[in-house]
């Protein structure tokens, strides 16, 4: 599935993921910046904080209790803020686009 994850400049990168990697992961292997997850996907740093564009959002679901609770860590919370470890790519996600923080801490 194609996503596209724009940086904080505007910057954007179309990348092409696999179905069953996280938005972090196809970010991660692809040397896209503004991602770090520190964690390496385990939902425990918070540094893999996104913004969803809103047209997506219902697309990629809600967060779960214990993202919710891992996303008080991060900066600048939006709406639509996502821990990107935690949108697992499937087709249906095909055209996500998210948005990356200034900064992850
Ligand atoms: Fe650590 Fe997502 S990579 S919470």
């Amino acid at each position: 599935a194609k996503i596209t994850y724009i940086e904080h400049t505007g910057k954007a990168y179309v990348i092409d993921v696999k179905p069953g990697q996280s938005v972090m992961e196809g970010a991660v292997k692809n040397n896209i910046p503004g991602i770090d997850a520190d964690c390496g996907g385990a939902c425990a740093c918070a540094t893999c904080h996104v913004y969803v564009d809103p047209a997506w959002s219902e697309r990629t679901g809600a967060a779960s209790v214990m993202e919710e609770s891992m996303l008080d860590f991060a900066n600048d919370l939006q709406p639509t803020s996502r821990l990107s470890c935690q949108i697992i790519v499937s087709d249906v996600l095909d055209g996500l686009v998210v948005r990356m923080p200034e900064n992850q801490h």
